[in-house]
């Protein structure tokens, strides 16, 4: 039956979309193309030919160099588009900007918005493969996907594993993705944060919700930190930084409640001190530097696969 197995998707919208099996092949894959980012020269052929336009409409330094740096390594020719540069900012609507690009024949389109649901909006318009990079508090699938891959690699299984997740959870696509990729692969996931910050309705993603941080931490395989994200909450929905600093922020106290091998993991940009202190974010149980080298393997990994899917 393994050999029977194809990778059907166009599009990689979310990790909703995509069973444990799926994953299981992007992971694999990913794996496979690391090695090519260890070799002198690192480039090979694959996507010669093949364009690919990233349109990030919002912030970003890991997921844009990332998806950049794996298609250049897969020899795609890649263009960059920012909001900040597009007609988005004379009012032009996304739909209009992606009739545009769909005329100029690109194979690929990434984007970053903060609308949640851009990227199919996007898919729904144009005859390119949409890979979405983070659409407002909805979904981050390629982070989660890099995650996943890490956690693989550190602990060899991610069934049977407690995945402590503690911050924002309200505001985080990447708390979303984790949710449904880590349940979906065997995990338990424990959530945790400040009350104003944990959604109604989170549990039907699979997680629990524990009373007290060091219940979410104790005896966890992974401790993964959000960040507070100040820039999506309307309203004011913590006392102040230091608070949640003393109540949630991660420190050396609660990571002796956690298994002994445990990672801890960020998905960046870290505000030290705040979800974490120095000494975790730079202490040994750290991969987040791995987070950030495996983000370039399992990118190669989407935009070859999504292009094989295309030319089957
Ligand atoms: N993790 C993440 O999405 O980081 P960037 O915002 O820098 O892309």
């Amino acid at each position: 039956m393994e050999s029977e197995y194809c990778f059907q998707h166009k599009h990689i919208l979310g990790i909703e979309e995509l069973s444990a099996r799926d994953i299981c092949y992007i992971l694999d894959t990913a794996e496979s193309f690391k090695e090519i980012s260890q070799r002198p020269i690192k480039k090979v052929p694959t996507l010669r030919g093949k364009t690919v336009i990233h349109l990030f409409f919002e912030p970003s330094t890991r997921t844009r160099l990332s998806f950049e740096i794996a298609a250049k390594r897969m020899s795609a020719d890649t263009f960059n588009i920012s909001a900040s540069t597009s007609s988005a900012k004379k009012g032009e609507t996304l739909i209009d900007t992606a009739k545009n690009l769909t005329s100029m024949k690109p194979d690929i389109i990434i984007i970053r918005h903060s609308s949640s649901g851009s990227p199919h909006l996007l898919a729904r318009h144009i005859k390119a493969s949409v890979i979405n990079a983070g659409d407002g508090t909805h979904e981050h699938p390629s982070q989660a996907l890099l995650d996943m891959m890490t956690v693989r690699e550190k602990k060899g299984t991610l069934a049977g594993l407690k995945i402590a997740i503690v911050g924002d959870i309200s505001h985080s696509r990447v708390a979303h993705s984790n949710i449904i990729g880590f349940t979906k692969m065997g995990s338990e996931v424990h959530i945790c944060g400040p009350a104003t910050l944990i959604p109604s309705g989170i549990t039907q993603l699979g997680a629990s919700i524990a009373p007290t941080v060091e219940d979410a931490v104790a005896n966890a395989d992974v401790v993964m930190a959000l960040r507070i994200q100040k820039e999506r909450q309307v309203d004011p929905l913590l006392p102040s930084l230091r608070e949640y600093s003393a109540f949630f922020g991660i420190n050396k106290r609660l990571l002796k409640l956690a298994k002994p091998d445990a990672i801890i993991m960020h998905p960046g940009p870290i505000n030290r001190g705040v979800e974490m202190t120095f000494d975790v974010a730079d202490g040994e149980q750290s991969v987040i530097m791995d987070q950030v080298t495996n983000g370039v393997a399992v990118r190669m990994a989407l935009l070859y696969l999504i292009m094989g899917g295309e030319e089957r």
